[in-house]
């Protein structure tokens, strides 16, 4: 089976592609299309390579899923139930993941630019914040003090490890929006000291997403390294928990070459612990915040084939009934995907198809020329790796509804997201 697949997938004897031993026609044909299928299974074994490769080198530890990846309330409530925490960027996160249940111990608030009444919100709820600019200090304290309540910070610095990914998805590097700068580190030490409403808890650099090398990882040790001893000696601030941020990035096509996860954070975290004898400074409680990694694998999208247009001697398009409003990767990063032809998983690959989507802009093409099996209206095209990032950031372009999402656990079928209808997008216009 093809391994950038869900892992529980097979192909039965009639050539249909099954997850959880559910056929991909059965979800299509239930759930309509385009349609998002989660694959527990896969999300489970992505934690446990997680929790392999941090327990064996530190029993302190939090998994923290950057829920921007993908989130829904059930899927908090799956992902929870692994003994994961979350990181959340909005209200609307946290709301999300507090209803499911999550103790407010294991998550973690972040944002560069977070909006008093969602700092407010946090603070009522005893969630840890990462503070990304010393306004925001200042905003806290302010909050702290009307509620009469104390926040758990964390600081987000900016490491200056610069990384090979997409432009858009750096973040570590010198003239990024993110983290405080060393330059502002005294004032801000001095700040914390100062407030009885600020409990300094530690640390957190995140360097960039879909990151496939170790060494800006070992670089970044380096440098918070440098810093749980600035803190502890300099500022006598010392440091409980150290953020790593996320961003292990994954395979989307056979030619991505895939980063060992349990590797890279025994290689990590051994360093770390050598660095922390070194200095004499206490191991702290390690964060870690995948996204992708955790869920991307885990998801494929199915679509149905409307038309098929041949345009002679240039190419053929197999168009679907969804596209770059669904999956906006291949527009915004040009990101590259596996296709599959999800009931003819059995048929060579003989054709040369370009998949274009339904949405009214040429830049909708998920992408070009991909070797299929001939394709005829109403295959199911079947879309790998798009667990994370898709629909989390679906749109309504066009004034079409965002797909449905079921997640196939136990060999069944637990619906997570119910498609949103042309009623759903009507219901918040005002006026005739
Ligand atoms: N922690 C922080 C502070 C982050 O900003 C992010 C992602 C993560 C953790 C998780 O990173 P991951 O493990 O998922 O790489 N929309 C883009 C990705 C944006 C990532 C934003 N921050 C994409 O589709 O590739």
């Amino acid at each position: 089976m093809n391994n950038l697949l869900p892992i529980s997938s097979q192909t039965a004897t009639n050539g249909q592609l099954t997850i959880g031993g559910i056929s991909v026609e059965t979800l299509a044909t239930t759930y309509g299309t385009p349609l998002y299928v989660l694959d527990h299974a896969t999300i489970a074994h992505q934690v446990t390579l997680y929790q392999q490769g941090l327990a064996e080198v530190s029993p302190n530890y939090l998994i923290s899923y950057a829920c921007k990846a993908n989130l829904t309330t059930g899927l908090a409530h799956q992902l929870n139930d692994l003994g994961v925490g979350f990181d959340v960027v909005s209200s609307g996160e946290l709301k999300t993941v507090l209803k499911a249940g999550v103790s407010s111990n294991n998550i973690v608030f972040h944002g560069n630019n977070k909006l008093k009444p969602e700092l407010a919100f946090a603070i009522e709820n005893n969630i840890r914040i990462v503070v990304d600019n010393q306004s925001e200090l200042e905003k806290i304290h302010e909050i702290c003090t009307s509620l009469q309540k104390k926040a758990s910070i964390l600081l987000r610095l900016k490491p200056g490890v610069d990384t090979n990914t997409h432009a858009y998805i750096k973040t570590g590097q010198a003239d990024s929006k993110f983290g405080i700068d060393d330059i502002y580190l005294d004032q801000i030490a001095e700040y914390i000291r100062a407030h009885s409403t600020l409990n300094f808890l530690g640390i957190h650099a995140h360097i960039g997403s879909q990151i496939t090398e170790l060494l800006p990882y070992l670089e970044l040790v380096d440098v918070m390294s440098h810093y749980l001893k600035k803190f502890q000696f300099n500022y006598q601030l010392p440091v409980k928990e150290l953020d790593l941020g996320g961003g292990f990035g994954v395979a989307y096509t056979k030619s991505d070459a895939i980063p060992n996860i349990t590797d890279y954070l025994q290689k990590m975290v051994s360093k770390l612990i050598l660095k922390c004898k070194e200095t004499q400074v206490e191991l702290p409680k390690i964060i870690v915040e995948p996204g992708r990694s955790l869920i991307a694998q885990s998801g494929v999208t199915l679509y149905r084939v409307g038309t098929i247009k041949e345009i002679p001697n240039i190419k053929t398009f197999v168009f679907v009934d969804g596209g770059m409003a669904d999956n906006m990767r291949p527009a915004l990063y040009q990101s590259k995907y596996t296709f599959e032809v999800g009931n003819r998983m059995t048929t060579p690959k003989t054709k040369t198809y370009s998949i274009a989507g339904k949405y009214c802009e040429t830049g909708d093409i998920l992408a070009e020329n991909v070797p299929l099996p001939e394709i005829s209206q109403e295959d199911i095209i079947v879309v790998a790796v798009t667990g994370a990032y898709n629909y989390a950031m679906a749109s309504t372009y066009n004034r079409v509804g965002r797909p449905a999402m079921v997640m196939i656990k136990d060999g069944k079928i637990i619906e997570l997201l119910k498609r949103e209808t042309d009623e759903d997008l009507l219901r918040l216009d005002t006026g005739d």
